[in-house]
């Protein structure tokens, strides 16, 4: 009789997790909420200000992994929010994860991965999400939706989906303070802070 063991990877990955209690910390809560069934956990809302149009802006990317004290995700460097980093390096990061009613806030300075990483990374990746990153112009206005898919399919035959196009690849970003907030019915939620000064970690505990 054969046994299947089926291998379960969680979807952020930490790789050598740096010990100190925030990174700990984040790391209990994650897996409070994936033993609650958090649908779409690696999703984290990166908010960056663009210098040059006085902007501020926010989108979600998928949390890939958090290697030692890096936040890790990838996207096109030549889409609005490489041109927000470019200008301002400091960026606010933020998970809710209704399973367990908690709140995680970040703020940090982010920078891109280098080509070595970015071209290891896209290697093991599928042809199919290569071929998405490799013939999107992302965030660019396009006449159809159509015109997206032929795009792709065209790069999908005709592109080296195995190398990493310059225009792609990861950022990470070192978080100098985190928020964590819990959620109580009796509305006396929890909330405590981490503020990095030199090589310690600040603890505050805020007011709801
Ligand atoms: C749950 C979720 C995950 C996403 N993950 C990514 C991602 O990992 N990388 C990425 O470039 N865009 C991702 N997107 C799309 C972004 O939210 C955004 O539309 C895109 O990156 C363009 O952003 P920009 O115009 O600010 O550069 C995701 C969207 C959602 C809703």
């Amino acid at each position: 009789m054969y046994i299947i063991i089926f291998l379960y990877y969680a979807m952020i990955q930490f790789n050598n997790l740096n010990q100190e209690i925030p990174y700990l910390l984040f790391k209990k809560k994650y897996e409070e909420a994936l033993d609650a069934d958090q649908k779409g956990i690696e999703a984290i809302s990166i908010s960056s200000f663009n210098k040059e149009v006085s902007e501020v802006d926010s989108r979600y990317v998928n949390l890939k992994f958090i290697s030692n004290d890096e936040f890790i995700f990838f996207s096109n460097y030549d889409s609005p929010k490489a041109s927000a980093f470019n200008s301002h390096d400091q960026i606010a990061a933020l998970v809710y994860w209704p399973s367990i009613n908690a709140q995680i806030r970040m703020k940090a300075k982010i920078k891109r991965k280098t080509d070595e990483y970015n071209q290891k990374y896209f290697f093991d990746r599928s042809e199919e999400k290569n071929a998405l990153a490799i013939s999107s112009n992302q965030s660019k206005p396009i006449n159809s939706y159509s015109q997206v898919k032929k795009n792709y399919n065209k790069s999908l035959k005709k592109d080296d989906l195995k190398k990493c196009p310059e225009f792609w690849g990861g950022y990470s970003f070192t978080p100098y303070y985190f928020e964590f907030w819990e959620g109580h019915e009796s509305r006396l939620n929890k909330r405590e802070a981490y503020e990095k000064s030199v090589d310690s970690w600040k603890h505050l505990i805020l007011q709801p």
